[in-house]
């Protein structure tokens, strides 16, 4: 086990009172795997990987919880030991990448610098490694553009760019937070194919948080499917896709525009919008969009089940005596 979550809280104290935008939330990743995180914006995609990687801002704080990184708990690192796993052995792409890159220094200076942070190699080495990578990652003349700065790059070789520096050190665990929204089409092809062959070359595990699910069919393994804070259910790419559970699920699949559907009939969206933090549905936080909602499910909280590695929160599930999820 490379990365294992357990019970993860993480709150934001405001004046209007506290929002908790991870909600208990446990999973695993191991070597080499990609597992993909889809929901809504604002279900807790970003503040779950900003919580592993140490980078909450205020007054995000995590308020309970355990992130075993190769069974050592992040959450009780200090910022000094973080940083040494930090870019090394976790490395993050950010959901914007100009923030995340400084346009006042060349592409070189800064992959460079995070090489030389946490390996000791020379210089002269340390900039051969950076031209391979902005290579591998596809950067076209890549001794000469490792010279540009950020702005002299188009979007699509900033995400590049971001990649090299994130992979610089061979990280075991890439989390890459909406690595191909920004692009277009053929690049975000390109890009997730990047990916997937670094997952091959280097056994590097992948958290790819997206909320494209086409994205998640071509290149994960596993699928979490998040709403407002909690995990809704968790499952192999394939039983995710051919048997879907969890209402939130199924209407997230059947908005997916179909390539082969000629008919002009409007694409399907789920009802309503995602609850304000602050003023959450009692019972089920889907209860108010759910169009199976039942009496019950506006007053207790549906557990996550787990039955053949096929997770549910729902309450149209219940388990059978062989062990079976079956719909009530
Ligand atoms: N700095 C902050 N202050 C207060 N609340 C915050 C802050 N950052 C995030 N939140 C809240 O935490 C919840 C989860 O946000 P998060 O950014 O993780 O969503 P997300 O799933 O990454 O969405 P998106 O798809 O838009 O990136 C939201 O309800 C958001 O309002
Ligand atoms: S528990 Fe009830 S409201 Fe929630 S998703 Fe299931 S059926 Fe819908
Ligand atoms: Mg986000």
């Amino acid at each position: 086990m490379l990365l294992e979550v357990k019970n993860l809280k993480t709150e934001f104290k405001l004046k209007r009172g506290t929002v908790r935008a991870v909600d208990d939330v446990s999973f695993t990743i191991d070597k080499g795997e990609i597992l993909a995180i889809v929901g809504e914006s604002g279900s807790g995609k970003s503040v779950t990987s900003l919580s592993i990687m140490g980078l909450l801002q205020n007054p995000g704080k995590i308020a309970g919880g355990e992130i075993l990184f190769k069974s050592q708990d992040l959450n009780k690192m200090n910022q000094k030991e973080l940083q040494k796993i930090r870019g090394n052995e976790i490395s993050m792409i950010f959901q914007e990448p100009m923030t995340s890159l400084n346009p006042v220094y060349r592409i070189k200076d800064q992959i460079m610098e995070n090489i030389l942070t946490h390996m000791e190699i020379s210089k002269k080495e340390a900039l051969e490694r950076t031209v391979k990578m902005l290579e591998t990652v596809g950067i076209p003349s890549p001794a000469e553009r490792a010279n540009d700065y950020p702005h002299q790059m188009s979007g699509g070789m900033r995400q590049r760019v971001m990649i090299a520096m994130a992979l610089s050190c061979d990280p075991e665990l890439l989390i890459a937070d909406e690595p191909t929204t920004a692009l277009d089409v053929t690049i975000q092809a390109q890009i997730l194919e990047l990916l997937y062959n670094m997952r091959e070359k280097f056994n590097m595990a992948v958290m790819l948080i997206t909320h494209d699910l086409g994205v998640v069919a071509e290149a994960a393994d596993r699928v979490i499917v998040m709403y407002c804070g909690k995990i809704v259910e968790e499952a192999n790419v394939k039983s995710l896709f051919k048997n879907p559970l969890h209402p939130y699920t199924v209407g997230l699949l059947n908005s997916i525009p179909q390539i082969d559907n000629d008919s002009d009939e409007r694409l399907y969206m789920i009802k309503g919008m995602v609850p304000n933090p602050l003023h959450m549905p009692s019972g089920c936080s889907f209860s108010d969009r759910c169009e199976h909602c039942m009496e019950r499910c506006t007053k207790e909280t549906p557990e996550l089940r787990e039955i053949d590695g096929h997770k549910v929160r729902c309450f149209l599930y219940d388990e059978t005596k062989e062990g079976e999820l079956k719909v009530k």
